[in-house]
């Protein structure tokens, strides 16, 4: 067998494409889009949003998927079989996955927190308490956030171990479908409840009012989000796309999925911002809001219903966010598992245990600050551990008041970035667009659109890019 088959394949296109959804589906859409949306002026910042998907993420997408498959490799060995000189971009985005997993682990930990509060509130426990403060009571108990996280790693850990085809493969397809449909049900909910008007207005209605204000914040938040969201930059997608077989239809592929997680992100911002309308609270509740506002909506519903819609929300946050974890982890090890392969090490599986281990070993202790500075209320405010900027003594900035936002801006704003504005540079200047097209054509289907993506390659994406990280800078030091 080649190295390519003992990698294992996606046993479907349906497979792939609920991977790469499932991948893409996640916190981000859930939990990000909408804070985001509600903190940057709601219809700009999804005007935005939208312009860029187009223009840039599905560019990049692309353009991983096809390098994966043409080149059969993980990332740092797909892009040193492209090219001796970039084999370190790989590396880039191999440390921005691992940088992710270490706080994804810990947000999808507090998911799992709500959605076992809410499975035990419809029997009649009730771990929760005072609603209005128990988020907050939440985030500053140690023990509580370091066991979910413990406990969400662990499941974590246990679906990549299972492989390609038997673990993601399977665990997708089933939980994609589940969670469209639990989002939906949501959503009709929301819309019934008096008030929800304003939401939808705030999301729809046209306003360019604070595109004036801060043009720069909503374009970098918006392009951070969509990378985020599409999970570019990261090899993901390079690394799901080596796993393709050459029948599949790479850029058919492509739109669905960036129209499928632009549709969640949308739903879910339907779902959130209508809500707070409808209860009376605030949009701009910012990264809380999934958590603490969403719960007073449950609390409002009362009853048995609001804990089954509590359980059903979480629930479905949780699918999407274990669907995503295994995927960052997926990037990781699979850079092991190739190397492996090539030095005949590991047995049949190519270390896959071993490697899912040490990685998932590691993003719990470098995950540990995250879970323990109660997301920036530090010591003084009764968590385990402060907030970089409380440790360096400095002015608080959006990237250092918890460990969050730090892990966050190294990876999301600046190595996705970074390694998408070369990777685009490389194909758009250097291996050529049709690199790209052609490795789409290899289906049998002519594909479209070669000099849009030409000019998004070589001009319009890296300008796109250059933009988020002008901005990152800029917040660094301003
Ligand atoms: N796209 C995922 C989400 O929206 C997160 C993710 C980022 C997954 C990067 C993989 C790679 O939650």
């Amino acid at each position: 067998m080649s190295d390519h088959h003992r990698r294992g394949t996606f046993g479907s296109n349906m497979g792939f494409l609920m991977a790469a959804v499932g991948s893409a589906v996640g916190l981000g859409n859930i939990w990000g889009f909408p804070y985001k949306m509600g903190n940057n002026g709601g219809f700009v910042f999804l005007l935005v949003y939208l312009i860029l998907a187009v223009f840039v993420g599905m560019c990049v997408m692309m353009g991983e998927m096809a390098i994966g498959r043409k080149t059969r490799q993980g990332p740092a060995g797909a892009y040193r079989a492209l090219s001796q000189k970039f084999g370190w971009l790989g590396w880039l985005a191999v440390i921005a996955g691992f940088v992710i997993l270490c706080f994804y682990l810990v947000l999808g930990g507090m998911v799992l927190r709500y959605a076992v509060g809410y499975f035990l509130a419809m029997f009649g426990v009730d771990t929760f308490g005072d609603p209005a403060s128990f988020f907050g009571a939440f985030l500053t108990n140690g023990w509580s956030m370091v066991a979910f996280f413990a406990l969400f790693a662990i499941i974590n850990a246990a679906i990549v171990m299972g492989g390609v085809e038997g673990g993601i493969e399977r665990f997708n397809k089933f939980a994609m479908p589940a969670l469209f449909f639990l989002l939906l049900i949501v959503l009709i909910y929301v819309a019934c409840q008096p008030g929800a008007g304003e939401g939808y207005r705030y999301i729809f209605g046209v306003n360019f009012e604070p595109l004036k204000t801060d043009f720069l914040g909503v374009v970098k938040t918006a392009a951070g989000q969509m990378f985020f969201s599409l999970s570019l930059g990261m090899a993901i997608m390079l690394t799901y796309g080596s796993y393709l077989p050459e029948s599949e239809n790479i850029q058919k592929n492509t739109v669905i999925i960036v129209a499928f997680d632009t549709l969640i992100a949308i739903m879910a911002g339907m779902v959130v911002l209508p809500a707070c309308a409808a209860f009376g609270l605030d949009y701009g509740g910012g990264p809380g809001l999934l958590f603490a506002t969403m719960q007073m909506v449950f609390h409002n519903m009362g009853g048995f219903i609001g804990n089954l819609m509590g359980f059903l929300f979480y629930f479905l946050v949780f699918l999407a966010a274990i669907s995503s974890s295994i995927s960052i982890m997926e990037g990781t090890v699979a850079t092991r598992v190739d190397r492996n392969f090539r030095e005949n090490k590991g047995g049949k599986s190519g270390g896959r245990r071993r490697a899912s281990l040490i990685i998932t070993i590691a993003a719990l202790v470098l995950g540990l600050p995250v879970a323990l500075d109660g997301l920036g209320s530090g010591i003084a405010g009764g968590a385990l551990v402060n907030a970089p900027a409380q440790i360096l003594n400095i002015a608080v900035h959006g990237w250092n008041d918890c460990w969050l936002d730090l892990y966050d801006m190294i990876s999301e704003g600046i190595l996705m970035p970074l390694g998408s504005l070369i990777m685009a540079l490389c194909i758009g200047w250097s291996w050529g667009t049709d690199m790209i097209l052609d490795e789409c054509a290899k289906c049998g289907v002519k594909p479209w659109g070669r000099r849009f993506f030409e000019v998004c390659y070589k001009v319009i994406t890296p300008i796109g890019m250059l933009i988020v990280l002008y901005g990152q800078i800029v917040s660094f030091f301003g």
